[in-house]
């Protein structure tokens, strides 16, 4: 996408566009005056990198970053301490996320001393808390760009800002209704891509600080997503993540409503594409037909990540999630019985306020039930603004450290057990990249999200194959390519 576009044909000496994405486009060609110029003193292409925290929707406005970062003439990403623009993208789903964003703030600016042109910015879910924004004008005066999660299509017009103000700029928006299509962004993968379909969460879990600094729902017209997709595939993509906060309330909103399902439809009759995975599903907004058009689906992987965050319904009720444990188990029933090869995934919190002995004990029964392919457990981490972080019973640290290690154990014993039941068969993968601790081999994913090591080289990258699974380790396997694979 980004390559569309002639930027040296943008005349900035004139008047920014009103409309988007035209006045980025002017303001990334505006950017690219100034990178010029300094890497003309400096006398070397200036670098830059991208940090992530958090979640995947946040990986893929990060490539949006990127694409910008390098549009303006940041030529090459490098690591942290040798760049010339550094972003971090931030999360605050939890606590110690914010933790770790000021203590490497303090290392950035150690670095910024000893090199004055250096850019500082920071974006995501942590700039939209207002207290966040507050300590860093006052402790943190070496930041010089500060976005939130509704303006991150702004990038290049706060850089240019920022150049030209020579002071800190702060851009902050409540919310927003708006989605800028076309703009530039880089892909980590040649072959694989999230795809974002909407934006926001409308759900109002109550230990939960997303609907606050994302903002209310919103979603893509089905036209753009498809469009994209389009593009996407005939650049080499084969394998797309559709990514929401709760993809089935996917279109409720638009002027001519469409279902999750439906859209999967339309998806599916992409040629050449070959997967389609997405997440996340709620419980409570999950459909029957969903259901139907997962088994049916020759694209769609088998693989559902599923958040139930307790098993008690009594929490689950304070947690504000509509749905309950019973609830939960028929769901899974259905789901197995219509795609018996699927991998169920989930989020589980534990020590949520009020959570007892009992209540925990009925988590524990539901992971011992279902037997998840794996779960991502988290303690209970209370966040201002939210309700459960002023209920009564805040569960003592102690307790929930015992409870968390107790979940854990259980859920890596089962985890390791169902992930095994696939040795000696022959899997279909998508080969990601030569393996980081051996040379020769190389990674590949399947369709139920496993991964799997085996002998190959590069050529093989972005490829799917046939490989036989020769030997389960627990959460991936060691395999082989399977005699007859094609590709
Ligand atoms: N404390 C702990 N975990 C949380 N999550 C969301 N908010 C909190 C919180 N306050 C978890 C949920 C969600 C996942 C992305 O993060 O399990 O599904
Ligand atoms: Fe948070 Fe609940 Fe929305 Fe997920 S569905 S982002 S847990 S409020």
């Amino acid at each position: 996408m980004k390559n569309k576009i002639d930027f040296t044909q943008i005349d900035i000496a004139g008047e920014a566009p009103i409309a988007e994405p035209q006045r980025q486009y002017y303001f990334i060609a505006k950017a690219k005056e100034y990178v010029e110029s300094q890497a003309a003193e400096l006398g070397r292409p200036l670098t830059f990198c991208v940090t992530t925290f958090g979640c995947q929707m946040n990986a893929r406005d990060s490539e949006k970053l990127a694409g910008i970062l390098e549009l303006i003439g940041y030529t090459e990403e490098t690591e942290e301490d040798k760049a010339d623009f550094v972003i971090y993208n931030t999360c605050t789903v939890r606590e110690n996320a914010n933790t770790r964003v000021y203590g490497r703030l303090g290392q950035l600016n150690r670095i910024k001393q000893q090199k004055k042109h250096m850019m500082i910015a920071l974006c995501g879910c942590m700039m939209q808390e207002p207290e966040v924004v507050e300590k860093l004008k006052k402790s943190y005066r070496f930041v010089d760009l500060i976005f939130g999660t509704h303006n991150i299509f702004k990038f290049a017009e706060l850089i240019v800002t920022r150049f030209q103000s020579e002071r800190m700029v702060i851009d902050i928006w409540k919310d927003t209704d708006k989605i800028v299509e076309d703009l530039p962004s880089e892909r980590k993968y040649t072959f694989k891509s999230g795809v974002n379909i909407m934006f926001g969460c409308n759900n109002f879990c109550s230990y939960c600080i997303v609907p606050y600094v994302r903002g209310r729902e919103r979603s893509r017209s089905p036209r753009d997503i498809v469009r994209e997709i389009e593009s996407l595939v005939a650049d080499g993509v084969v394998e797309v993540m559709l990514l929401g906060q709760n993809v089935n309330s996917y279109g409720k909103n638009l002027d001519e409503p469409l279902t999750f399902a439906e859209l999967l439809r339309e998806i599916e009759k992409i040629e050449g594409l070959e997967r389609i995975r997405f997440m996340t599903s709620h419980p409570k907004d999950l459909s029957g037909e969903l259901i139907e058009v997962m088994a049916e689906s020759k694209k769609i992987c088998p693989h559902l990540h599923l958040p139930i965050q307790s098993g008690s319904s009594r929490i689950l009720q304070k947690m504000n999630r509509r749905y309950t444990k019973e609830h939960y188990l028929e769901l899974v029933d259905k789901i197995r019985r219509a795609v018996p090869d699927i991998s169920l995934t989930t989020d589980i919190i534990v020590g949520f306020p009020g959570e007892t002995e009992e209540d925990f004990e009925e988590t524990m029964d539901v992971v011992r039930k279902v037997r998840f392919d794996s779960a991502f457990t988290f303690i209970y981490s209370k966040r201002t603004g939210t309700p459960a972080a002023v209920m009564d019973e805040q569960v003592p640290a102690d307790v929930i450290k015992t409870r968390f290690d107790r979940l854990l154990k259980e859920v890596q014993a089962i985890s390791s057990e169902v992930c095994s039941v696939h040795e000696g068969t022959v899997q279909r993968v998508l080969v990601e990249g030569i393996n980081d601790h051996d040379s020769s081999l190389v990674t590949g994913r399947m369709g139920n999200n496993l991964l799997v090591h085996f002998p190959g080289g590069k050529e093989l990258v972005g490829r799917l194959v046939d490989v036989y699974l020769s030997e389960a380790k627990g959460f991936y396997y060691m395999g082989h390519l399977a005699e007859n694979y094609q590709s």
